[in-house]
């Protein structure tokens, strides 16, 4: 891989221990895909935050480099394994809480915004159409290389932070115009409307065309709250961070060939895979990928003057609870016994026997609270997800 005299310098230690380490990981990593060189990059998400998953070794890894180390460009982080603020109600122990304040305190030391979410796109971190960027959540790699355009491979927590140190990675992967293209076209011939119908079409296209690149044909609207459910639901089950949804994304390409078709049958048996068999509900997680102030204002409007008898959470970035406070939505939710889980989520806090089943509206949270958590899971609209928080139950 071609290296410029001063990214030389940088891998030889003149820039510090921090740069040196990183430039170690994207030349590595630049050497085992092939790539002629490294790119700049306009913005950073970096996954890997939850001390639940980085354990002691993690955190010291992020401490060294902390020492010297600080970001280049715009970087945001995934969600952590709890509420920064609010931890304390939603049950977290002190422990814990103490691990994972150490670990954004070591991000926060390099310059990141701590702000911890899925939905990078949501609070600034947005970039145009064709800029190369380097974003480790899975979701919001689909949502940027598919919605938006922009160009990232998904990366892991050390090369996305990596990047954010040296503000460049390898050029290869979805970087590359030729890796883009769409691999098989997917015709949906059926209608896909609500928000559970998307995490359905996700799951079964992920399952149908694992590791290909969709051209999907028959999507007549979508707004971006089912569009990051759906690229959510798509890349947990197996399909590559991009997508070609005609006349909804704005990539350009032809349609291939080799055709999928869906049809009512197969978006049946995904529901009925996702859902498991139990009426009871003793936890609901909405927000999956983070919620967006629409979302806020639809729980709003659905829980208003009603109490929920299961522990329901909503996932959200600081950012857009904010939002949601100055409109007035927070007391509104607050006031039914719901919470505000900020800059967390399911897949990621320290749940696991907790909760026996969980209502969502995400195909995603139904595969990380089963796989993860080993809950009974159940998906359906905002509306049903409410009802069964309100009641305790499924209907
Ligand atoms: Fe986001 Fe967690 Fe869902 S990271 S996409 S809320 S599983």
């Amino acid at each position: 891989m071609f290296l410029t005299k001063e990214e030389e310098s940088i891998l030889n230690g003149e820039k510090g221990n921090a740069e040196r380490k990183s430039m170690e990981i994207l030349v590595a990593l630049g050497k085992i895909y092939g790539a002629e060189k490294l790119i700049p990059v306009g913005s950073v998400q970096v996954a890997g935050v939850s001390y639940h998953n980085l354990g002691d070794a993690g955190l010291e890894y992020l401490s060294e480099l902390s020492k010297d180390g600080k970001v280049k460009v715009l970087t945001t982080l995934n969600p952590a394994g709890m509420d920064m603020n609010n931890w304390k109600s939603l049950g977290i122990p002190e422990d814990f809480a103490k691990k994972q304040i150490m670990v954004i305190d070591a991000f926060e030391k390099m310059g990141i915004l701590t702000n911890c979410t899925c939905t990078p796109y949501l609070i600034g971190n947005l970039p145009r159409f064709g800029e190369h960027i380097a974003w480790a959540e899975s979701s919001a790699v689909a949502f940027a290389n598919g919605v938006i355009g922009a160009r990232t491979n998904r990366e892991g927590g050390p090369s996305a932070l990596a990047a954010a140190i040296i503000g460049k990675t390898p050029a290869y992967g979805l970087h590359l115009d030729k890796n883009r293209l769409p691999t098989i076209t997917v015709k949906v011939e059926t209608a896909i409307k609500t928000m559970p119908d998307f995490g359905a079409l996700g799951y079964v296209i992920g399952k149908k065309a694992q590791r290909q690149i969709p051209y999907i044909l028959g999507i007549k609207e979508a707004s971006i709250d089912l569009l990051k459910t759906f690229g959510a639901s798509a890349v947990t089950y197996g399909m590559k961070p991009m997508y070609y949804m005609e006349g909804i994304t704005p990539e350009k390409a032809d349609a291939p060939i080799e055709t999928l078709t869906i049809t009512s049958e197969d978006i049946k048996s995904a529901f009925n895979e996702i859902n498991d068999d139990t009426d009871e509900i003793d936890f609901v997680f909405l927000g999956c990928p983070h919620a967006s102030i629409k979302e806020i204002a639809e729980i709003a409007k659905q829980i208003e003057g009603r109490k929920v008898k299961s522990e329901t959470w909503i996932g959200l970035s600081r950012t857009v609870k904010q939002l949601s406070d100055e409109r007035g939505y927070t007391k509104i939710i607050e006031d039914s016994g719901i919470k505000f889980a900020c800059d967390t989520c399911v897949a990621v806090a320290p749940l696991k026997g907790r909760f026996k089943s969980v209502a969502t509206t995400s195909a995603k949270a139904c595969f990380y609270s089963r796989g993860h958590n080993a809950m009974k899971t159940k998906i359906g609209t905002i509306n049903q997800c409410i009802d069964a928080a309100v009641s305790g139950k499924w209907n």
